[in-house]
Order: structure tokens, then sequence, then C-alpha cells
């Protein structure tokens, strides 16, 4: 399957309308949020990345600069029929890559409790508990030094 994937930012109109439906789909939908929900001001000004296999975007997440040294990963989604096989792990490793390229020496996140074990595993560390998203879904922020 992997010989099949793309992994880069999305280039066509359908590439970015499934970007952004397979975000809300995984991470704003099963709490009932509208479609629009999973946008922010940033998009404009970010890097992005798409898993591709075939047609279908399986995979997504965007990297965005806090400032001159600090990175931060956003809205991390793999498709639920796709999850656990090394997709997360692709969009992680690009992000990363591409803030070398930006002149990060670090890259934070604010990972959702089901989510922490995978961070760990790419290097992250927990630096403290964050914010409480729709009121129920703890997150914690998470830190990895890229030097
Ligand atoms: C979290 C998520 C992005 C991970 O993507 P994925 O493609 O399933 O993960 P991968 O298959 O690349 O996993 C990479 C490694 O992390 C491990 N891992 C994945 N999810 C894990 C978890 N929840 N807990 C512990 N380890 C995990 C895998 O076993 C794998 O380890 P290995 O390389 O040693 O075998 C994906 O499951 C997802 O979209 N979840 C729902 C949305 C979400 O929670 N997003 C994150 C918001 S902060």
């Amino acid at each position: 399957m992997s010989d099949e994937l793309q992994v880069r930012c999305p280039g066509s109109d359908e590439e970015w309308r499934q970007y952004y439906h397979l975000r809300w789909t995984i991470l704003r939908a099963p709490w009932g949020e509208p479609e629009g929900s999973e946008r922010d001001e940033r998009d404009s000004d970010t890097e992005h990345c798409a898993v591709i296999a075939g047609d279908r975007v399986i995979g997504v997440g965007r990297l965005q600069m806090n400032s001159l040294a600090e990175a931060q990963i956003r809205y991390m989604a793999v498709a639920a029929d796709f999850h656990g096989r090394g997709i997360g792990r692709k969009i992680v490793e690009y992000l990363e890559e591409k803030a070398r390229e930006l002149g990060a020496d670090r890259v934070i996140l604010d990972a959702r409790q089901n989510a922490v074990g995978f961070y760990l595993v790419l290097g992250y560390n927990v630096i403290a508990d964050s914010y409480l998203l729709f009121g129920k879904i703890q997150h914690y922020l998470m830190q990895k030094d890229l030097y």
C-alpha cells in the first residue's frame, strides 16, 4: 500500500475539499460541530500535509510557526479505516522536516488524551496539562526538540 501513497501539500480543488472534510470528519463532526468549524485564520499562512492514496485523502496535518524557533503541529487526523498503518507517523515526519526548513528548533502540540501515546512513540514529551476542548476533551501540551 505504502508504495502508492503520496505525502505532500494538497494540490487540486478536490484535494483541498477532501483535506478539510477529513479534518472536520475526524476532529469536529463527532462533537456536533458544523462543517466550517474545522478551519481557522492561520490556514492561509501555514504548511499543510496530506497523505493521498489514489484519489483519496486519508490523512492530514498542519504546521504553523509560533515564533522564529517554535513550530506547532495542529489538526492531525487520519481516516478511521487507516488508523494504525503508519499514516500519522508519515504526516508528523513531513511536518517536522518543514519545521527544520523554516528554522524551528522545536515542535509543540496540544495532544488529545487518546493521541498522547502516539506522540510519545514519535519522541514528544508531555510538558503540561493544556486545555479542555468542548468542555470534555483533555489536551496535553507536548514538545520535541528537533536538534
Ligand atoms: C492519532 C492519529 C493521528 C495517529 O495516526 P495513525 O496513522 O493511526 O498512527 P500510526 O499508525 O502512524 O502510529 C505510529 C506509531 O504510534 C503508535 N500509536 C498510534 N496511535 C497510538 C495511541 N493512541 N497510543 C499509543 N501508540 C499509538 C503506533 O503503534 C505506531 O507505533 P510503531 O511505529 O512503533 O508501530 C490517528 O489515530 C487519528 O487520527 N486519531 C483521531 C484524531 C486524533 O486524535 N488526532 C490527534 C489530535 S491531537
